[in-house]
């Protein structure tokens, strides 16, 4: 805690992350704690009564792996070897694999995930890494969750979404999905990502990449020994992915998300009423409309037209933006209750934009081309 100011910001006290490490040290009831990326949902991840909880909080698949989050690479080297002593530790015999240096050099703290083997005599719940020899693993960049994770230890934490709905970038998002079935949520603001970090094995021959997130590939290219990184989440479908979250169903809304690709003509909307909108680079504002321009405002704006009243969300032209918004946006539009969601599709100039159209196709029930 020596490195974090309360004084120089809003939101929770020092008080409230001791009285959240307390909650997460002596219950099984899982904490929301914010991160860069998303929300996260904690639990001690050498604690397996507690690992459970968060499966049951979130009705996941236990056969959904989780992320382990630690506050320094000296913290992750004590939970590969615990019995070693600290002489060891500085010692040559790093239990991390070099492979990693570079990315952890470069990238932590920060929206990278990267995959390790699981040590023996392991002291991690099993729950963490269900039928798995290996276990993930990252340095998040939010000085809430470095503090809590300092004060309660290595922190096991899914996105702090209900399985299958868009993951959480607000507090509020968090108390939407999960009010009633934690008690505290560390509200951190809005994450400045927005979408989950990538995670990435460098186990295998090549490298790959399981999940595309706030690290782009072109960036992973560029660290020592990891020119010739390869997709993994590319592989055809007939194989089991590698990161077995990315078999699910995901990031959806309860309305229907409809995603044009970026070149596509837009949605002609027959019939206006319960139907939202997420604009992006070209779409004109106010299909069929004639309200006057929309601001950058992730809060649905409703449009009037002879063919009723749609609403719509402008998520900015640039990339980080995108990114930051839009899951907000789809519950946003939710929560004005539409039945179907049309979303602007982007073009994949880089990875940043593959990463968002990622996301979209796995929420979309329908793909216009
Ligand atoms: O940004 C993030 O990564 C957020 C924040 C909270 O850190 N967390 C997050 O966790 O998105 P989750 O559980 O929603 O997604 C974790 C992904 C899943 O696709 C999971 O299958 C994969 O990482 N994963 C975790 N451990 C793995 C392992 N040992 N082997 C393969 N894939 C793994
Ligand atoms: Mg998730």
């Amino acid at each position: 805690l020596d490195s974090f100011d309360f004084s120089l910001r809003e939101g929770p006290t020092e008080t409230h992350l001791k009285i959240a490490a307390e909650k997460l040290l002596n219950s099984d009831i899982p904490v929301a704690f914010p991160t860069e990326t998303v929300y996260g949902l904690g639990a001690i991840a050498t604690k397996s009564s507690a690992v459970q909880g968060i499966f049951k909080v979130k009705g996941r698949p236990v056969d959904n792996p989780l992320i382990v989050h630690v506050c320094s690479v000296q913290q992750l080297r004590q939970l590969l070897q615990p019995t070693s002593s600290q002489a060891r530790l500085d010692a040559t015999l790093d239990p991390i694999p070099n492979v990693y240096k570079s990315l952890i050099e470069k990238f932590w703290p920060g929206p990278l995930t990267i995959l390790l083997p699981c040590p023996e005599n392991s002291e991690l719940a099993p729950e963490v890494h269900p039928g798995l020899k290996t276990f993930s693993v990252r340095i998040p960049d939010d000085p809430l969750a470095l503090a809590l994770i300092q004060l309660s230890g290595p922190i096991a934490a899914p996105s702090a979404n209900a399985s299958t709905r868009p993951s959480t970038t607000t507090a509020q998002h968090v108390k939407d999905d999960l009010e009633g079935k934690i008690e505290i949520i560390l509200d951190g603001g809005t994450c400045a990502v927005g979408l989950e970090s990538t995670v990435v094995d460098g186990l295998s021959n090549p490298p790959c990449i399981l999940r595309p997130g706030g690290i782009s590939l072109q960036q992973i290219r560029q660290c020592e020994g990891w020119e010739g990184v390869i997709a993994g989440y590319d592989c055809q479908s007939t194989t089991i992915p590698k990161a077995p979250g990315m078999k699910y169903r995901h990031y959806s809304p309860r309305a229907s998300v409809i995603l044009y690709e970026a070149g596509s003509s837009g949605p002609i909307l027959e019939d206006a009423r319960k139907v939202g909108v997420i604009r992006t680079m070209k779409w004109e504002s106010q299909i069929g409309g004639d309200a006057g321009p929309i601001k950058d405002s992730l809060i649905p704006i409703p449009i009037r037209s002879p063919k009723g009243t749609h609403w719509e969300v402008w998520l900015g032209d640039d990339l980080e933006s995108i990114a930051r918004g839009l899951f907000a946006a789809l519950r946003h539009l939710d929560d004005q209750g539409v039945d179907a969601i049309h979303v602007e599709g982007i073009p994949e100039t880089d990875d940043l934009a593959a990463t968002i159209m990622n996301r979209l196709r796995k929420a979309a029930i329908q793909i216009c081309t």
